[in-house]
């Protein structure tokens, strides 16, 4: 073919994908009945882009990568963002932060007396966020979400003054700046002021309120809030802006957003930690809660070098500033039940205010806890609140303890339907163990399986779920999908109107394809996190799949305790809940409402996938621990010993015994530079 023939058939194919795409987008955004998932979604959009990539003279303006916005919807859209979101390792000490510094410097094969920059900034304690721009166009803006998947609020960021609607000076054609919301101090002071005022919502500090001047549906709401925007980084961008972060933020600066100007160079332990006690001081005469610092390696090809491990990068960590303390008194001593039946104590206090948060309950966790900090009602405690950690009572400032206080006895029924409680030999926690008729739980169940991470079921608050229960509307969890036959009487509950109803009923709708993994946390089994219903999801096609593997015992491929990731607790817990016949029947009964759909295996592609390798002698360019990551991430798997089996052996400098090994048994033995080509082909 000549190249004008490919140029046309390449253009064909750029504009059907687009036709394709665009009704995607309509069907996604204002059907709200996507025909296609979001990974292939995805795909195709990357795709698109290639295309576009191969034509000199883009931008085309029926591109659909060129539209700006979508169409305004009631609820948030969830949309996977290009490069995950990713959050950030702690350390709490300076021997944490002198850690992290070895890490890096073994990871890069450098020795302890070369020195890496540091860019060390405030961590601000806000929501982080993306926002999109092409052709310096704000079209898109991401909440974090879970890393993965942001919620769609670009509505609400166009009314924020800080972030630019339109970029200024010379920008790429696309890019991502990632940053925080946040609300100043007296904002926050001023706002629940006028709140409290009218009877409305009072946020417990700055972060919430801005988060929940962000993710509600008012944008006028959001402008009347007065938040703040400090961009810290970037995610996607079509061009490299800069070799550093510190230059990074300069560009960014230029391109017209607020940078944080406490941010500085450091070039080793000693000046980290100097700046860490200077922002420490520094702290309460800010504008703005911060609750560390953010220690980054400066340059870039370090950073990607490092890269992450699962939820955090390596080149980088938080360095928490020490907690606020504060003294209250307990008024009361109440005792909740969870949905496992787990019974925890709570204090209520009189109210205060610690690290700008208003408190007036603390978790008590366990009897245990009780009684080793002896708490008693009417004591006088010290509270803490660090980082962002929700505030607990450190200790009882026993001097001040009245002479007829007694110990808190704790109760020995449950109370809310009065059976025994127990406590088993390996756990902390006293247990209400009457599983399927204990009111309490079952609420507790309801609540949960409705919950942002589980289904995601909005417009039935833990308030009616209870006003529900004890009406005898919801007895079960399946009961939720019959709400819509009752319609009519919904509508005259208090708190509901003909609106809140439809938008209930609809999300109950919704609900109902949603992925495999969301159901099978929603059913809230003991040590089934979102972590471990996820690999379940993978390694079972159904529900149905699962409970048959449970029930019949059988060994094949998918069995239970054939999936590693899956802790023996977790097992043990599937199979109690699943040969309950009770609970059996409830998902059942679910099942005839929700098709969960299964969630996509993510794909690796290329030379390696699936090859296993074994690693020997001194490598020259990257550590063993790098060769490693990147072995993994590019599919293959990184053996320690050599076999029959083993694909490659990557020799370095000094091989020793594998190589001689590897001969006798026939194994490709390549170098280290041949490796990185072939994992880069
Ligand atoms: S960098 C991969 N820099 O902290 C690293 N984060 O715990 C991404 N945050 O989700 C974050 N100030 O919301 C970075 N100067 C700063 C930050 C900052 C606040 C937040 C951010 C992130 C969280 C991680």
């Amino acid at each position: 073919m000549n190249n004008k023939k490919i140029k046309n058939k390449l253009e064909m194919e750029w504009s059907t994908l687009n036709e394709e795409l665009k009704r995607h987008n309509y069907l996604y955004h204002s059907q709200d009945s996507p025909e296609i998932s979001d990974f292939e979604y995805d795909e195709k959009i990357n795709k698109l882009r290639h295309l576009e990539k191969l034509f000199p003279n883009f931008p085309n303006k029926e591109s659909i990568l060129n539209k700006v916005g979508f169409t305004p919807s009631s609820n948030f859209k969830k949309i996977k963002h290009n490069m995950k979101m990713l959050s950030l390792d702690n350390a709490f000490s300076e021997k944490d932060v002198s850690e992290f510094i070895i890490r890096i410097k073994r990871y890069l094969n450098l020795s302890k007396d070369d020195e890496i920059e540091f860019f060390s900034e405030p961590k601000i304690d806000g929501l982080s966020i993306s926002l999109n721009y092409f052709d310096g166009n704000l079209f898109q803006s991401l909440t974090r979400g879970d890393g993965e998947y942001g919620e769609d609020v670009t509505e609400n960021i166009k009314k924020v003054k800080d972030i630019p609607l339109k970029l200024s000076g010379s920008y790429p054609k696309e890019i991502e700046i990632r940053g925080e919301i946040f609300m100043e101090k007296s904002d926050f002071i001023k706002i629940n002021e006028m709140n409290q005022a009218i009877g409305e919502k009072v946020f417990s500090n700055p972060r919430n309120a801005a988060a929940g001047s962000i993710r509600q549906k008012n944008s006028k709401i959001t402008e009347s809030r007065n938040l703040k925007f400090f961009a810290y980084a970037i995610g996607y961008s079509s061009e490299r802006i800069a070799s550093k972060q510190s230059t990074i933020l300069e560009r960014i600066n230029g391109f017209g957003f607020r940078t944080n100007k406490h941010s500085i160079i450091c070039k080793n332990l000693d000046e980290l930690i100097r700046n860490f006690n200077q922002i420490k001081e520094l702290r309460s005469n800010l504008e703005y809660d911060i609750d560390g610092l953010v220690h980054k390696v400066n340059e870039i090809i370090l950073q990607e070098r490092l890269g992450s491990i699962s939820k955090s990068p390596r080149w980088a960590i938080a360095q928490k500033l020490p907690s606020d303390k504060v003294e209250t008194k307990i008024i009361g001593i109440d005792v909740q039940v969870g949905r496992t039946g787990a019974i925890t104590p709570v204090a209520r206090l009189q109210q205060v205010t610690v690290g700008g948060v208003v408190v007036s309950n603390a978790s008590l966790h366990n009897e245990d806890e009780i009684k080793r900090k002896d708490i008693r009602i009417n004591d006088i405690v010290v509270l803490e609140r660090a980082g962002d950690v929700i505030p607990h009572i450190l200790e009882v400032s026993k001097s001040k303890r009245l002479s007829n206080s007694k110990p808190f006895i704790f109760p020995l029924s449950c109370p809310s339907c009065g059976s025994k409680l127990h406590k088993q030999d390996d756990d902390a926690i006293i247990r209400c163990s009457n599983t399927n008729f204990c009111n309490a739980q079952i609420v507790e169940r309801i609540k949960h399986f409705i919950s942002r991470d589980a289904m995601n079921i909005e417009g039935l608050g833990e308030k009616q779920i209870e006003v529900f229960f004890n009406k005898g509307i919801l007895q079960k969890i399946p009961d939720i999908y019959n709400l819509y036959k009752i319609k009519e009487q919904l509508i005259k509950e208090k708190g509901y109107g003909e609106k809140s109803i439809n938008n209930l009923l609809q999300s109950i709708e919704n609900s109902k394809d949603s992925y495999l993994d969301k159901v099978i946390f929603g059913l809230g089994i003991r040590f089934v996190g979102k972590k471990t219903s996820r690999i379940l999801a993978l390694n079972f096609s159904s529900l149905y799949d699962l409970m048959n593997s449970i029930i019949n015992e059988q060994i094949h491929e998918n069995s239970l305790s054939e999936i590693d990731q899956i802790g023996e607790k977790s097992v043990r817990e599937l199979y109690k809940f699943f040969r309950d016949n009770s609970n059996f029947k409830i998902v059942e009964e679910l099942l005839t409402h929700v098709k969960p759909k299964q969630i996509e295996k993510p794909k690796i592609v290329g030379n390696v996938v699936g090859k296993k390798v074994v690693f020997t002698g001194t490598l020259e360019k990257i550590s063993r621990s790098e060769a490693k990551n990147i072995a993994e991430n590019k599919g293959a798997i990184v053996a320690s010993s050599i076999s029959k089996n083993i694909d490659y052996l990557i020799i370095g400098d000094k091989p020793g015994s594998k190589k001689k090994k590897a001969i006798e048994l026939g194994i490709q033995i390549i170098t280290e530079n041949e490796w990185i080509n072939l994992i880069n082909d």
